[in-house]
């Protein structure tokens, strides 16, 4: 099982692939690891290499002191520089959206484009997530899902999310939900120069198709897909839909 340094901490991630020509690498949302990316890193086809990546105090990368989007996007860098990769893509969930575009703010050399899925330009959090989260850990993780998924989703999936979000402590969950609360690039969309593609479930009710619907109106070269029967966790909901719609983008838009 790889795992890369930083700092002298350990960093994991999973890869499928053989190959430094073109990668998809995938950034999970708040309190969520690698496995969440499980269709993708198995399923997905039409590019060499498919990468996640377990943010620091995330699942198995190592405990860190503070975690920041600046630290989460150096990480990243690091990687990339680790992998020595040709071509990559930038996918990433909820927070994993922010951080993958503040990577591209920061590094817009480095990325041939970005696949931004049920996330925002702002992720305002609601503050009574934070209340929950405070008052009863076991009952925040346990009641997960009633937001995080569209209403009909088996019980296999959101027992899978909840086994993989309790991997993570509530202090990270309170960093992540921080993060997101602050993040706002919503008048640097005009900066984005590279294609980008927006999933988004027609029933998230964490990021709404509205937020998906403004990258659309604001980025120069983007495509919307607006996912039936999903919510927030839309790659693990309707894993299928959202592999053909990376495999279509990487055809359309990327060299081979
Ligand atoms: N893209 C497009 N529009 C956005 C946006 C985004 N990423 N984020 C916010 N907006 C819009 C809102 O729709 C709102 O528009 P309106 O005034 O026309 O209704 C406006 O910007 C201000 O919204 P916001 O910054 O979110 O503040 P708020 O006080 O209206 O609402 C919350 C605060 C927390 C209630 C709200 O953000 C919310 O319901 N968030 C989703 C729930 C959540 O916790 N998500 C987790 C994200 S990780």
């Amino acid at each position: 099982m790889p795992f890369f340094n930083y700092k002298e901490k350990k960093i994991y991630y999973q890869i499928n692939g053989n190959g430094t020509e073109k990668a998809i690498i995938f950034i999970h949302g708040s309190g969520g690891n690698s496995n969440l990316w499980k269709y993708q890193l198995n399923d997905l086809d039409g590019i060499s290499s498919k990468i996640a990546v377990d943010l620091p105090s995330h699942a198995q990368s190592d405990k860190f002191s503070e975690l920041s989007l600046d630290l989460y996007v150096d990480v990243l860098n690091v990687l990339i520089d680790r992998l020595k990769l040709n071509e990559v893509i930038l996918a990433g969930q909820s927070l994993g959206g922010a951080v993958i575009q503040s990577y591209y703010f920061k590094y817009p050399e480095k990325v041939s484009a970005l696949v931004l899925i049920a996330t925002g330009a702002r992720l305002r959090v609601l503050p009574s997530t934070f209340e929950i989260l405070k008052k009863d850990f076991q009952e925040f993780l346990k009641f997960s899902p009633i937001g995080a998924f569209y209403k009909e989703t088996s019980k296999e999936i959101t027992d899978f999310y909840i086994k993989e979000a309790a991997k993570t402590e509530r202090e990270v969950f309170h960093d992540d939900y921080s993060i997101c609360d602050r993040f706002d690039v919503m008048d640097k969309m005009n900066l984005i120069k590279i294609p980008c593609l927006i999933i988004c479930g027609k029933d998230d009710k964490l990021t709404p198709p509205k937020y998906a619907t403004f990258f659309n109106d604001k980025i120069e070269e983007s495509e919307l897909i607006l996912i039936d029967k999903a919510g927030h966790i839309v790659m693990l909901e309707k894993p299928d839909e959202v592999n053909q719609a990376i495999e279509d983008f990487i055809e359309k838009y990327l060299t081979v």
